[in-house]
């Protein structure tokens, strides 16, 4: 059990002044804020990599694909803003953490596509762990922030998923692949985000 009281210590996000005081219910504890701030990192990497990929596709005259893959950057984009806004509301400290390179070519599309699934399992686990740490710490914001994710996530996955099903199907039938190229490319930001 964490020490909601006193004693954080000095490294790390530190929680902002008037916090946690002795018999206080817990706004927020270190080892959450630390989570949040890592994924935070993790939605911001996702759309770094994504940017990536809409680069190698555009490169190969996949444009529908290219234009797909911008928007999903900036969603990703989104999520780390909204983290990254839940964290000052609660008046802890934002950390950034450094972004690895991302992946530049790919082999074929359907490869960037599976990379793109893989992507998004892995942030599905990130996102359950963190919800299972703030459940375990009772920060019961931090719990209702994250449930908006885990939807979220099931909704990526399954797109991610479909996608990759679909491409596997057509193999290398070029026309169909320009099909679902172009089907891909009719994909629209949603409300509020800019592509
Ligand atoms: Fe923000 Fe695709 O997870």
């Amino acid at each position: 059990m964490p020490d909601y009281t006193t004693g954080y210590g000095q490294d790390g996000p530190q929680l902002g002044a008037g916090y946690n005081r002795p018999g206080d219910r817990p706004a927020m504890t270190r080892t959450v804020l630390k989570g949040i701030n890592q994924q935070i990192s993790a939605e911001l990497s996702a759309s770094y990599a994504y940017l990536a990929m809409s680069a190698w596709c555009e490169s190969q005259n996949f444009t529908g694909s290219a234009k797909w893959l911008r928007i999903q950057s900036r969603e990703e984009h989104t999520h780390a803003m909204k983290l990254f806004d839940f964290v000052l509301a609660r008046g802890g400290t934002v950390e950034l953490m450094a972004i690895e390179k991302p992946a530049r070519t790919f082999k074929s599309i359907v490869e960037v596509f599976e990379a793109a699934l893989k992507q998004e399992q892995e942030v599905g686990r990130q996102i359950d762990q963190l919800y299972e740490l703030a459940f375990k710490e009772k920060v019961f914001a931090a719990m209702a922030e994250l449930q908006w994710f885990i939807t979220e996530q099931v909704e990526e996955e399954k797109s991610a998923r479909e996608i990759v099903a679909k491409f596997r199907m057509l193999k290398d039938d070029p026309a169909s692949l320009l099909d679902l190229d172009r089907e891909l490319g009719a994909r629209q930001p949603e409300a509020g985000a800019a592509a």
